[in-house]
Parts: structure tokens; C-alpha cells; sequence
């Protein structure tokens, strides 16, 4: 399968023509055990990688179950273990969050499908498809890196190895879309 496509202002960042961040929202149900890992290892790579525009990284959960927390315990040990600085407090997706991020980046089908109604919010007059802005994690990865997978799957049920599992996916998928970031304007 394909990478998505880039959102029309997306690439006028990585052109040069726009010198705002490019901004990219992690989203996963309850913003405590997915999306903060994957903003606080996006964070991380970032800052060792030549060659990337200006990257402002968030999370925000569908739910609001968690609003305020930090992120689950077994999300900080493993970023513990893995040497990553955490990131930040559970927040829910506000309507807003189409308008300011170039990317929203979900984990599961469920999650897309969550975003996908609520970008109705914002459809406007001369606003670009907010709809382009949606993906899933691993659409970015490296198809060889996950084969026939999709979804980095909801751990908060699991155990320590479902927690690792997600790092392993979100790695990839991390390193895929930085890969493309760093190639600028392909489509
Ligand atoms: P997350 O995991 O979406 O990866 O943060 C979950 C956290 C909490 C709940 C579900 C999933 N919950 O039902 O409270």
C-alpha cells in the first residue's frame, strides 16, 4: 500500500513557501498509553535527524475519560527504558486541531473513523479537505517492517509486551514519515 499523500499546505511548508512548524497530532483513544508514546518518541527523533523543517509534535485522545492525566505508567516505564524524555498531560481532540495541525495521525481504524466525523466541524469556505489530514501510524512505516498490518493495537488491556509491541510499530512508523519529511514534496 501506498503512503498518503500530503495535505496541500503541508508541502508548502516543506517547499519553503510557508516558514510556520509543521505540525503533527498523535491520537489514539484515551491519550494515555499510544499517542503520548508516540509524541515523546517523536520528539526525541527529531532532534538527532539533519535536514527536517521546524516540527511541533501533540497528542490528544478521542475520549475524555483521561483529561489531565499522565500518561500510563507502563507507557513512562517503557520510555524510561528506552531513554525517551515523556512528553505531556491527556487532552481531548478539539474541532480547532484540524485548523492547526498538518497531520492527525491515528492508530486504529476505530480512531480514523472517529476523526473522520469529527473533521465535519471544520469544512469551510477556501479550508483545505481537513479529511487529507488523516491517517493511521502505519501507513507511514515501511510495509515490509509490519506486513499485512494496520492498526498499532489498543494495549491498555495488555501487558508489558503489548506495550513494546506498540513502541516496535510506532518506530517504524516514526522513522517512515520522517524519511518522507526529510524528501520534502513527493506526493
Ligand atoms: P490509548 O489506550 O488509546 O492507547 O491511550 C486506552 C486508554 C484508556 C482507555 C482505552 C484505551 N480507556 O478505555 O479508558
Amino acid at each position: 500500500m501506498p503512503q498518503p499523500e500530503f495535505p496541500v499546505r503541508l508541502k508548502e511548508k516543506l517547499q519553503g513557501g510557508d516558514p510556520d512548524p509543521v505540525k503533527i497530532l498523535f491520537v489514539c483513544l484515551g491519550n494515555i498509553c499510544r499517542s503520548p508514546m508516540a509524541e515523546a518518541m517523536m520528539i526525541h527523533k527529531v532532534k538527532s535527524v539533519m535536514g527536517l523543517p521546524e516540527i511541533e509534535v501533540d497528542s490528544a485522545g478521542i475520549g475524555d475519560w483521561h483529561v489531565g492525566q499522565s500518561p500510563d505508567h507502563r507507557t513512562l516505564s517503557l520510555l524510561e527504558r528506552k531513554g525517551i524524555p515523556r512528553a505531556s498531560y491527556a487532552r481531548q481532540i478539539k474541532p480547532g486541531d484540524f485548523g492547526t495541525f498538518d497531520l492527525v495521525i491515528g492508530m486504529d481504524e476505530a480512531n480514523r473513523r472517529d476523526l473522520l466525523r469529527l473533521t465535519d466541524w471544520r469544512v469551510g469556505i477556501n479550508e483545505e479537505d481537513p479529511s487529507r489530514k488523516v491517517s493511521l501510524a502505519l501507513e507511514w512505516a515501511d510495509p515490509s517492517s509490519h506486513p499485512g498490518r494496520i492498526e498499532v493495537p489498543d494495549p491498555y488491556y495488555g501487558g508489558t509486551k503489548d506495550f513494546e509491541e506498540v513502541y516496535t510499530l510506532l518506530d517504524a512508523s516514526l522513522n517512515g514519515l520522517i524519511a518522507r519529511l526529510q524528501e520534502g514534496n513527493r506526493t
